[in-house]
């Protein structure tokens, strides 16, 4: 077992045993969702966590507390579909609050942005990306299973009128769903100036039906793209921790990203780490183990006691996630409650 150092005299900071520090917290602030992606969820959805399990928009913000006091930049809000949550416009400005203050971006489908976008940036959200598979109504429908284009669409309009920007697009390409078409969504993004990043599937649904072999790699993409456009990498030295490997198309100042997260995983230099909407402090999508903090908050536990548990977690991160190895095993938890 390896011995923890001392949270009380290591320096500020949330480091592993392979040095890296996490700085992107992304918090799963509602398991729900108002979408089934066939990728991420069964046609019924799935059995949501209960009410007193979730954490309070109080008891989040303490714990986001915790986290930007020690070396988080960028809070992230994610789902489930994290606009679903009632509270939060007044969660966003809780976290503007925050001192320091962190950035603040979310993940969304998008659904409902149009309503809440304006209202969500002056309360301090700076940046969303809003996830978008396809144009075609008729493949957006088969793969969320729910005739929803025209929000999003309009959802993402709003988030670039709101200054939401620079408005990010996640596309997930699924072999025989919307993979041909893939041009077809960065020709649309490009016309609308939203920055489209392309990202393989990974082994995070519900229903355990991904594949390896049927996967849709980040060279297929590539390939795929070059039939339309000249992609040009960009150094990757400014790619930093950032996953996405980009592209100047046409030689820019238009971008495409595509994050190789299976084929070629970025876990060395991962700065993400991840709380649940139940209040388990996750160190990497792939982890088989989870901190709580939900139950030593609620029974009265130190600011400094519940960053012990956090730095613990931390520091147990794994090098990788080991999705090519044989006795790989996918998390039980899905996705939509981890948070993307
Ligand atoms: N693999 C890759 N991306 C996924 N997402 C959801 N499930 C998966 C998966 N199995 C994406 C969503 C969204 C973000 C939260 O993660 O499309 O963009
Ligand atoms: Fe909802 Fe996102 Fe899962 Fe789709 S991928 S069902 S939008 S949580």
């Amino acid at each position: 077992m390896t011995r923890l150092p001392d949270p009380t005299t290591r320096p500020r900071g949330l480091v592993d045993q392979f040095g890296r520090v996490a700085r992107d917290l992304r918090v799963s602030v509602t398991d729900r969702c108002n979408l089934r992606c066939t990728y991420c969820m069964p046609a019924d959805g799935l059995p949501w966590l209960p009410k007193d399990e979730m954490l309070t928009d109080e008891e989040l913000l303490r714990l986001i507390g915790i986290f930007v006091r020690d070396g988080i930049t960028q809070v992230r809000l994610t789902g489930g579909e994290p606009l679903l949550r009632r509270s939060l416009v007044d969660l966003v400005s809780g976290i503007a609050a925050l001192d320091p203050r962190p950035r603040i971006a979310m993940t969304t489908n998008g659904v409902g942005l149009e309503r809440v976008a304006t209202r969500l940036a002056a309360a301090g959200l700076d940046r969303v990306n809003v996830s978008l598979d396809t144009i075609d109504a008729e493949t957006f429908t088969i793969l969320t299973r729910r005739n929803r284009l025209d929000d999003v669409e309009a959802g993402l309009r709003a988030a670039a009128e709101a200054g939401l920007t620079p408005v990010k697009v996640n596309a997930v390409a699924m072999r025989g769903v919307n993979d041909e078409a893939v041009s077809d969504v960065l020709a649309w993004c490009l016309e609308r100036g939203y920055e489209l990043r392309f990202i393989e599937q990974m082994p995070l649904d519900a229903q355990h039906a991904w594949d390896r072999d049927d996967m849709i790699s980040a060279d297929e993409i590539r390939e795929r793209l070059s039939e339309r456009w000249t992609l040009t990498p960009l150094p990757t030295a400014d790619r930093g921790s950032a996953p996405a490997e980009r592209f100047l198309i046409d030689g820019g100042p238009a971008t495409v990203g595509i994050i190789a997260s299976v084929s070629a995983p970025f876990c060395a230099a991962c700065d993400r780490t991840r709380l649940t909407a139940d209040g388990q402090v996750r160190n990497c999508l792939f982890s088989q183990t989870e901190t709580d903090l939900r139950g030593p908050l609620r029974d009265g536990a130190s600011d400094d006691e519940l960053l012990g548990l956090v730095r613990g977690e931390m520091w147990r991160k794994k090098p990788g996630h080991g999705i090519d190895d044989p006795d790989f095993v996918q998390p039980d938890r899905p996705m939509s409650a981890i948070g993307g």
